[in-house]
């Protein structure tokens, strides 16, 4: 059985996700591109021997199309999950499911326990997130007494403001905590250092330091530096009573040239997760084609995060205060899938 996918925003996400099921993915074929500029959809499907338009919701109720793939910007999440819900369509959206917790909570009590939404939290299908997770849990390195998380990029969005910092990157790590450690963020505090004002635009700390307590008491770090310029860099170092553990920094080639070993930094994102996207959409067809619950994040999953993103944005207004989160709309409350 083959699922029929349509995928909205052919940017850099939706060019990399068209890209992967095309060239990676069995069982998947993608029929349909829209993105509001029509020579990125054409370009985008024409490897994939796919349709292109302009029109999102076309896409979404097209016949040819079992399900649907939303990579454009993250305003426009909620409008366009609310749209395949209205369908009955499966749809993995990016992260964050919507950048408020109000959407985030309409769009789980629209989906209404049918399953249909599947979050592109993908550093849970990320094998060294994975294997970090499984030694945790085996207690290899004891108990865990702290994670230091450190998050940097090449250059931000011109635009990118605090609000954006926590919303739509930081967002990862408050999933992908939760998931990692098996328990949910109680309260946070968002902090602010010394700023560079080369690189980044008015509006943002950068880096910004993030505190996260999760329920048995344990302090996270986070360091989110979008403008670090010199690579792209997800660490996260995991300390326990008997030991640390923590990723290899570079997917890509060690060399040794003029008496002198180097190793590179990705330009962005996407090679350090390749694997992650691979693995997760494979997930999603997998799922679709048995008919089984998704393997991926849930809404429910993004609610949370986007819960404890406000917790971080309030910390972030009143200058660094611990803020406790609040889960009052999710059924679980603060449960944790695990
Ligand atoms: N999971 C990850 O690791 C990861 C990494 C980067 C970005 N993202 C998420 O993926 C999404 C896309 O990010 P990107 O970096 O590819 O952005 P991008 O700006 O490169 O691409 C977005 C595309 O969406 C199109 N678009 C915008 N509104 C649209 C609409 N209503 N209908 C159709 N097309 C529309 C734009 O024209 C653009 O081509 C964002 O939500 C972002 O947060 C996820």
């Amino acid at each position: 059985m083959t699922i029929r996918v349509g995928v909205i925003g052919a940017g850099i996400m939706g060019a990399d996700h068209i890209r992967t099921l095309s060239r990676s993915v069995r069982g998947a074929e993608v029929v349909l591109v829209a993105d509001l500029d029509a020579g990125r959809a054409a370009e985008a499907a024409a490897p994939a021997g796919a349709r292109s338009s302009t029109g999102p919701e076309a896409l979404i109720a097209d016949l040819e199309v079992d399900a649907v793939i939303i990579a454009s910007h993250d305003s426009t999440h909620a409008a366009l999950v609310t749209a395949c819900l209205a369908a009955g369509k499966p749809v993995l959206c990016e992260k964050p499911l919507a950048p408020t917790v109000e959407e985030c909570r309409d769009l789980v009590e629209l989906e209404g326990g049918r399953g249909l939404v599947s979050l592109g939290f993908m550093r849970r299908f990320d094998p060294s997130h994975v294997e970090l997770r499984r030694r945790i849990a085996d207690g290899d390195l004891g108990e865990v007494l702290t994670v230091h998380n450190i998050s940097r990029g090449v250059r931000g969005a011109p635009d990118a403001s605090n609000a954006f910092a926590i919303t739509g990157s930081a967002i990862h790590e408050l999933d992908s905590m939760p998931w990692l450690l098996g328990q949910p963020i109680t309260e946070v505090a968002w902090l602010s250092g010394r700023k560079s004002t080369s690189l980044a635009p008015a509006g943002l700390q950068d880096p910004s330091f993030m505190l996260l307590r999760m329920a048995d008491g344990m302090l996270v770090t986070l360091e989110l530096f979008l403008n670090a310029d010199y690579g792209y860099v997800t660490r996260c170092e995991v300390v326990g009573e008997r030991g640390t553990a923590s990723f290899t920094d570079s997917p890509l080639l060690e060399t040794s040239t003029a008496r002198r070993r180097s190793t590179e930094y990705p330009a962005d994102w996407r090679p350090r997760f390749a694997d992650a996207y691979r693995l997760q959409l494979q997930a999603w067809i997998d799922s679709l084609a048995h008919g089984t619950p998704t393997p991926l994040a849930t809404a429910a999953d993004g609610l949370r995060a986007s819960q404890v993103a406000a917790a971080l944005l309030e910390s972030e207004r009143s200058g660094g205060a611990f803020v406790r989160v609040a889960y009052q709309g999710t059924r679980q409350e603060t449960g944790v899938r695990t």
